[in-house]
């Protein structure tokens, strides 16, 4: 059995220059979760008709078809799987590229009833029918012909049942009357529908088969729709993670990608936003108000009101509340990351801590290191990226700045307030500041000239 699936349509009323296929549901690109779902559902052979742009973009989806053909232009879904025509040469399922929810046990389903008939279409009752196209039985409730809603007449947009858009045929008995389409229709397209009423006049087996899970079959045609898919989506991935053992709290506020992988006994806490290839580890607690992107996040850790991209978080570890892990962050075991600390393109060794207010830029820091508030890392000096290297058991004294390049040494400690622009050897104190001076009694004179001159504690003000 082969599969075609036809995304090759310009979808106007997406307005964007990006293909309509390729708008991403939850994670993936749409026309990339029917791959995936035919590939689930073990059919042969999956055959993409695509637009030249589109071609150039199926080399993005980590699904893909086995066949790739073009559509030069968009001249109507019956044009889209004449570009096909050498590969109908079995029982084929014609799907649309805009339709991102259907699953592979549903197509299953469908190529068990399709294969039966030489035309199959899948039907759905609809209480709003909307713009889809209309299936118009005769008196006995056999197909007579599917109407676009642009060409209907008043009396048959008032028909509840639908085209999925979703159809099986015995390739063979389809491949002559692809050439005999015209586009004598309202839209001035070649319609894949239009192949019915032909078949059917010639004596064909065809049939209408009726689905009970209307939500696989949306179609995704603007915005809006777009929206109403991720959200089944979302619920439905969201439902998955937590009969896999992972804990959601208030799930409604939660959006996770589906290429999101999360181990059992996770704790996903309000607000939550989670994307791309991330991996929590059991144990870990993320949230409440978390983005984290492309990271992963080891055993036991707890992550919340952050922000990480790229990032690696190693066992036992805690960021934030307000941490922020930029790319290249990477914090061994049990490391502590506070408030207001940005880390980019840097290794905290194991059981060292950044706890509050610090920018730690291009550095190698080794384990145990105390980073004292206010700590930055000066890594820029206006032409490139400087290295800083901490070794392990420093104490790096509050409101140091760290003037890289430069390295201090095994278990030394800086002195608060120091801008520290050489080495530190190990196990010495850097100071970089200028000493401190107290004027004995210095106050109450400048009181006293102040108060002759008017101008303090009660003086001229208003
Ligand atoms: C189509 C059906 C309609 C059905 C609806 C279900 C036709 C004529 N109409 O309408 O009966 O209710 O789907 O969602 O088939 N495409 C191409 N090349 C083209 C035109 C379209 O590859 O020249 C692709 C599109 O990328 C899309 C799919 O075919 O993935 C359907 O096209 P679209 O324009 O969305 O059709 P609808 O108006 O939704
Ligand atoms: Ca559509």
């Amino acid at each position: 059995m082969k599969a075609v699936v036809l995304a090759a349509g310009k979808g106007k009323r997406m307005k964007s220059s990006l293909e309509k296929v390729f708008h991403k549901v939850l994670g993936f690109a749409m026309v990339e979760r029917i791959f995936k779902s035919l590939r689930d559902a073990e059919v042969d052979e999956v055959i993409g008709v695509f637009s030249p742009r589109g071609k150039e973009l199926v080399s993005s989806l980590r699904y893909k078809p086995d066949i790739v053909v073009v559509q030069d232009t968009p001249l109507g879904t019956g044009d889209a799987l004449k570009r096909a025509y050498d590969y109908l040469d079995s029982v084929v399922i014609v799907l649309p590229g805009d339709m991102p929810l259907i699953t592979a046990d549903e197509i299953r389903r469908v190529l068990e009833k399709g294969k039966n008939y030489d035309a199959m279409v899948v039907a759905m009752e609809l209480d709003e029918p909307g713009y889809y196209g209309r299936i118009v039985l005769d008196d006995k409730g056999n197909l007579k012909s599917i109407v676009e809603y642009t060409d209907a007449t008043d009396e048959e947009k008032k028909i509840k049942l639908v085209n999925t858009g979703v159809y099986v045929f015995k390739g063979e008995s389809l491949k002559k009357y692809l050439d005999k389409l015209t586009p004598a229709n309202a839209q001035g397209e070649y319609y894949l529908t239009d192949v019915f009423p032909m078949m059917i006049a010639d004596g064909y087996s065809v049939g209408v088969f009726i689905t009970d899970d209307a939500k696989q079959y949306i179609g995704v045609n603007n915005r809006y729709m777009l929206s109403v898919a991720e959200d089944i989506a979302r619920k439905r991935y969201l439902k998955k993670l937590m009969m896999d053992g992972v804990t959601i709290r208030m799930p409604e506020t939660v959006y996770i990608e589906e290429t999101v992988v999360i181990d059992n006994d996770v704790e996903i806490l309000p607000y939550t936003v989670l994307k791309g290839n991330t991996v929590i580890k059991t144990g870990s607690i993320i949230g409440p108000s978390t983005y984290i992107e492309d990271s992963t996040i080891e055993e036991n850790c707890h992550i919340q009101y952050s922000h990480l991209t790229e990032a690696y978080v190693g066992p036992d570890s805690v960021v934030g509340p307000f941490g922020r892990l930029r790319p290249g962050a990477h914090l061994e075991r049990k490391v502590k990351i506070g408030n207001f600390v940005e880390v980019k393109k840097s290794t905290l060794g194991e059981g060292t801590k950044a706890s509050h207010l610090s920018y730690i830029g291009d550095a190698t820091v080794g384990k145990n290191v105390n980073i004292g508030a206010g700590t930055i890392t000066c890594n820029y000096d206006g032409f490139s990226k400087n290295p800083t290297f901490i070794e392990d058991d420093v104490f790096i004294g509050s409101d140091s700045i760290l003037v890289a390049p430069v390295r201090i040494g095994k278990g030394a400690y800086t002195a608060a307030g120091s801008v520290i622009t050489k080495d530190i050897p190990p196990g010495a104190l850097g100071i970089g500041r200028s000493r401190q001076v107290n004027k004995e009694g210095w106050v109450s004179k400048y009181v006293a000239r102040k108060k002759q001159e008017g101008g303090m504690h009660g003086g001229s003000s208003k």
